[in-house]
């Protein structure tokens, strides 16, 4: 399996709090790691500063992070720009707001297929297969995004990320503000991404309950801290943290099926 983001030591600041550490982190191709806290245990800022951007959500970040051998912490603009989309892709929590209000969907993702250097008329056949991929109709496109759902919104920020053939995309809560059939869509897309396309996938979520249904890695923090780190099994059977423990304890389902 290739390494797709390599992260070592990474460190995201506000003034004097440590919103989040990493000490080291691997995505690899066809993985689906999972990083899961309540909220503000860090989880946010850890995606943002694996994405380089930490420092544009106003933190100071030290530590390294490596997609397809490019350091991203310092990076410049450009160069994380040629990197997010291609290598990497962020399907916000507010999927909505990651678009143009002034902008049907059908130019919105034109435009960010040509600011990778797909052309015109590559773009529309690659799109066209990426909608049926997320299960959208290609009449979404004449759309603007306040006449589609927020689950649309979602696969279609998605479905954007299979158009770019990114290698890993990256969600933030990617069902909280979604119904749960919405949610079991978006998680069931995710998976077969990852199983079909052979995607690396990194989600945080606040659910332990969704996590252990998707993910092959799990990351517990706690306050900014990683707290338990290990392959799915061994987090939820042989799990080290106390805190660890009491999240699973707080999952009915899991106590009935042991
Ligand atoms: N822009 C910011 N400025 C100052 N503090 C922030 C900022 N964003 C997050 N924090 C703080 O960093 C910590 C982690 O927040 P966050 O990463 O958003 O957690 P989560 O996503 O797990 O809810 C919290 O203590 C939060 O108050
Ligand atoms: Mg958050």
């Amino acid at each position: 399996m290739t390494e797709l983001v390599v992260v070592n030591g990474l460190t995201v600041r506000y003034g004097t709090v440590i919103a989040s550490h990493l000490s080291s982190l691997v995505i690899h191709s066809g993985e689906c790691v999972a990083i899961v806290g309540e909220s503000g245990s860090g989880k946010t800022s850890a995606l943002m500063g694996i994405l380089g951007l930490g420092e544009v959500s106003g933190a100071e970040v030290s530590g390294s992070v490596r997609v397809g051998g490019v350091e991203l912490i310092g990076a410049s603009e450009r160069k994380l720009a040629s990197i997010h989309g291609a290598e990497l892709t962020l399907v916000s929590q507010s999927p909505q707001a990651a678009l143009n209000p002034t902008m049907r969907l059908g130019r919105f993702a034109q435009l960010a297929l040509a600011r990778h250097g797909i052309t015109r008329a590559s773009a529309r056949a690659r799109i066209e297969a990426a909608l049926a991929d997320v299960v959208l109709p290609p009449s979404i496109l004449r759309r603007y995004p306040h006449e589609i759902s927020g689950g649309q919104a979602q696969r279609f920020c998605i479905g954007l990320a299979v158009a770019l053939e990114t290698k890993c995309i990256i969600a933030d809560e990617p069902t909280s503000a979604l119904d749960v059939t919405v949610q079991a869509e978006i998680i069931r897309l995710l998976r077969r991404l990852r199983e079909d396309g052979g995607k690396g996938i990194l989600f945080v979520s606040h659910d332990l309950a969704l996590v252990a249904a998707t993910a092959d890695r799990i990351i517990v923090m706690k306050d900014g801290a990683v707290v338990e780190d290990g392959l799915r099994d061994q987090v939820l059977f042989h799990p080290q943290s106390d805190y660890t423990k009491e999240l699973l304890a707080a999952i009915p389902e899991w106590n009935t099926h042991e």
